[in-house]
């Protein structure tokens, strides 16, 4: 067979017939390297002894046997329920944020199912006393220091661990592509033999990926095809809570967030976080408003923050943390536009707190109340919800699980909720607390401040 060559970029993948000094799609230097098309690797991957077999639809069993129950209550449900038997699970984030803790501690929670924990990026020294710190972290634990993933597949064959971790898949390498541990041939060639070997043995894999600067996992965003599951594990490093979230789940939905705290005895699930959340939040502030999210399954009371400043830049600043800013900029207008508040000469910034991203749009109303009270310098009423999708016209729109996130409020003693008049017409529970319908935002502005 006649070997074609050809050239990849270990940036960006991109891949060309001949070979240059400077990438042409991503500009890299000296980034390019010779591949060879039809040779080794392509074979290996190719899945020649496994059979070939012709099966009916209704034989083909839907059933997963198993899943491994971690007991971290956070994690299993991010997972979809537990571990998959087989899966292949990417578990990304920043550098320090808390990946080698979570799963030396998941490893440590599913001890009877013998995991195995590979490490490159630390020595086992290194590991014993890290772990030192955890409670209850079992001497029976394996570990293994090694980063050549011929090694690692004939281990993962022949030992006896049941769930595997690899820590992390920029350290490994294969002694048959011509690069360095991290890149992106590297990165690729090495994830696609732990699939094989995930599906092959039905071992459970997770490979840990450091998120490089431009927020890509591995670099690469190509690990993402690879993997069944993404995992992504946030935070700010100054902020001892820890957000774990799927990007992508063969086995379960996108939508479920796991909540840590890094504790000085590693990480600590957070199974009240709203009450946390919202525990160090002056309510006598302006500014600041709580808002009533849907997180997957669970509704999340969080405050958010505005602050409007006069702006000394002709183009006045607009900064959102944990908030999509074109949304910002949407409420900003309709503020303008049906309020007739005039933001022109003010610089906006908004943060949610906590370190959650919020996509729900039933936030938006809070958000307007919280840019309003820092604008007209009046704190919001105290033991207030705000809750309400904002339209264009400057309506307050319905939004789902009304009665989920009322009952939230109503647990943590708040006393008042702003709510959509539609959806206001669609509960049929019980309430106690105070519920203000509202249909435009000009009524819920006229509500939100103390008589
Ligand atoms: P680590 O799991 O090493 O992060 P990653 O693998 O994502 O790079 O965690 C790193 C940080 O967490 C480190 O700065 C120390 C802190 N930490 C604690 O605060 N408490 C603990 O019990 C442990 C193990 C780490
Ligand atoms: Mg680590």
């Amino acid at each position: 067979m006649k070997q074609k060559i050809a050239y990849e970029c270990q940036q960006c993948g991109a891949k060309s017939q001949k070979w240059a000094g400077k990438c042409s799609v991503c500009s890299a230097w000296n980034s390019l390297v010779e591949i060879q098309v039809d040779a080794k690797s392509t074979i290996h991957r190719s899945s020649k002894n496994a059979e070939s077999k012709i099966i009916a639809l209704g034989d083909v069993s839907s059933e997963i046997d198993y899943r491994i129950m971690t007991g971290i209550d956070e994690l299993d449900r991010v997972l979809g329920g537990g571990i998959i038997p087989g899966s292949f699970v990417l578990v990304g984030g920043d550098p320090g944020i808390g990946k080698s803790t979570l799963m030396l501690q998941m490893c440590a929670n599913i001890i009877k199912y013998k995991p195995l924990y590979i490490t490159g990026e630390e020595s086992l020294k290194q590991i014993k006393y890290r772990s030192s710190r955890f409670e209850n972290i079992p001497d029976e634990l394996l570990l293994m220091s090694e980063t050549n993933i011929d090694n690692i597949l004939h281990v993962i064959s022949s030992s006896e661990c049941n769930v595997i971790v690899v820590d992390s898949i920029q350290s490994v390498y294969s002694e048959h592509i011509d690069a360095t541990p991290g890149s992106m041939g590297q990165v690729r060639e090495c994830a696609s033999l732990l699939m094989q070997k995930a599906k092959i043995t039905n071992k459970p894999i997770f490979i840990i990926g450091h998120v490089t600067k431009d927020g890509v996992i591995a670099g690469p965003k190509i690990l993402e095809h690879t993997v069944d599951t993404v995992l992504q594990f946030e935070g700010e490093k100054t902020y001892s809570f820890r957000i774990l979230r799927a990007l992508k789940n063969r086995f379960g939905s996108t939508n479920e967030i796991g909540i840590f705290e890094m504790a000085e005895t590693g990480l600590k699930e957070v199974k009240n976080p709203s009450e946390v959340f919202l525990a160090r939040r002056d309510d006598s502030a302006t500014g600041t408003a709580v808002v009533a999210s849907i997180e997957g399954s669970r509704p999340l009371l969080l405050e958010v923050q505005a602050l409007v400043a006069p702006s000394g830049y002709s183009v006045p600043q607009r900064t959102s943390n944990g908030f999509d800013n074109r949304r910002l900029q949407m409420i900003l207008a309709v503020l303008e536009k049906r309020i007739g508040v005039q933001f022109r000469q003010n610089d906006i910034f908004v943060n949610v707190a906590g370190g959650v991203y919020l996509n729900d749009p039933s936030v938006d109303l809070g958000i307007a109340s919280a840019i309003v009270s820092s604008f007209r310098d009046l704190p919001i009423r105290k033991k207030m919800v705000i809750i309400g999708e904002i339209g264009l016209t400057g309506e307050v729109r319905s939004i789902s699980n009304i009665e989920q996130r009322i009952s939230e409020a109503e647990k943590l003693g708040f006393e008042h909720v702003i709510l959509p008049k539609l959806s206001f017409n669609k509960i049929l529970k019980k309430i106690k607390i105070n519920l203000i319908p509202v249909d435009r935002i000009a009524l819920a502005l006229t509500e939100i401040f103390e008589n």
